[in-house]
């Protein structure tokens, strides 16, 4: 059935297609058992307090403004990532912003953070009960004076409403963004976040997104900030702004961030430098190229706990997850592997 919906989608632009993905998702009639798999319990995962039913999330990004969550939620996955959030709306770069490299199985986007704001976006979760786990990711506006504050303005307003806040410093399409790599500023940052939960009586977990173009000598930098400030996984990665040379579709030299999978083996193998910078004292959460169950695995084994996707959803359709959850499932049963926390750093 997808196949006659993706030829329909795949002839309108990307955005207009998104856009038409969110609107019919708010209405998704189906029930969520539709999405359920056999023995899926073998995927369940228990971290922050919280039992995922399935390590396979939705990634920031495509519910950028929380119109939808409830409904991606029934697809199947795992939980679900809102955002990335600024304190005011914006509409976010000039159009077009998102390119379709379908020869590659990739995208390329510098959208710019459009969204709708805190304010509007906190309402509408307000009134929309999660009916799963729900993350709220959150980021500057392009023309703050104050990145850090912004951050700050994002936890403040989601600390109750959310399961976890993901503090995205790693977005090429925010200029300064990535600066929060340096440790100095990072260990500034997290410092004031942690403050501000700590006013605020609240424990709520703080996820790390972090980019696969930095240099080697800042994992280890990372991981230890990380670690000494009680940050509650590190999410790898955000898109690249490397690795064109290898593509064959004809955008391949457009600006912004490339997703898919022409990055899937830059994200795992910054998964296992991490996974060994940590020491198991951090979860990881594994994004980029994630698309079949063999793709879940080999970031499972490098390290990753739990793992997200966002390409995979626009290529493969509303049973990506479940199709996924399968094929993992059939791995794991293949592998002699009971449960999936088995499976974690195993080839590490
Ligand atoms: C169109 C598009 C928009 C995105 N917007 C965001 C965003 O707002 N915030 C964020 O942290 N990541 C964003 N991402 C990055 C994804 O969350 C994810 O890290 C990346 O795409 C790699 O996963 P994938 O290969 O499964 O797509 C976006 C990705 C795409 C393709």
């Amino acid at each position: 059935m997808f196949s006659i919906l993706k030829s329909f989608l795949f002839n309108l632009d990307p955005e207009t297609a998104h856009d038409l993905a969110i609107k019919s998702l708010k209405y998704n009639p189906f029930p969520s058992k539709m999405f359920e798999v056999e023995d899926e319990q073998m995927l369940n995962i228990e971290l922050f307090g919280k039992i995922f039913p399935n390590p396979i999330g939705l990634a920031a990004g495509f519910d950028k403004s929380a119109e939808a969550y409830n409904s991606l939620l029934k697809l199947g996955f795992g939980f679900v990532e809102v955002g990335t959030v600024t304190p005011l709306m914006q509409f976010g770069n000039p159009k077009p912003r998102i390119f379709r490299l379908e020869d590659d199985q990739a995208l390329i986007n510098r959208l710019g953070f459009n969204n709708d704001g805190i304010e509007t976006i906190k309402a509408r979760i307000k009134s929309n009960r999660k009916k799963g786990i729900l993350g709220v990711n959150i980021g500057p506006n392009k023309e703050t004076k104050d990145q850090k504050n912004d951050f700050c303005l994002g936890l403040k307003n989601f600390f109750d409403i959310a399961d976890y806040i993901t503090v995205n410093i790693s977005s090429p399409n925010t200029e300064g963004l990535r600066d929060f790599h340096d440790q100095k500023r990072l260990v500034d940052l997290i410092v004031t976040l942690n403050k501000i939960k700590k006013d605020n009586g609240t424990n709520i977990p703080l996820f790390l997104k972090i980019s696969p173009d930095i240099n080697n000598s800042y994992i280890s930098e990372i991981a230890e900030t990380a670690i000494k400030n009680n940050i509650s996984a590190i999410i790898l990665t955000n898109t690249t702004n490397s690795n064109r040379d290898n593509l064959t579709s004809e955008f391949k030299k457009e600006k912004g961030g490339l997703s898919g999978d022409p990055l899937r083996q830059i994200s795992t193998n910054m998964i296992k430098k991490f996974y060994k910078e940590l020491n198991s004292k951090i979860p990881i959460i594994g994004v980029g190229g994630v698309n079949s169950g063999k793709s879940a695995y080999e970031k499972i084994i490098a390290g990753a706990s739990l793992l997200q996707l966002y390409t995979a959803f626009v290529y493969r359709g509303p049973s990506t997850a479940k199709d996924i959850k399968k094929e993992l499932i059939q791995i794991l049963k293949a592998e002699g592997i009971k449960s999936i926390k088995d499976a974690i750093g195993k080839g590490v």
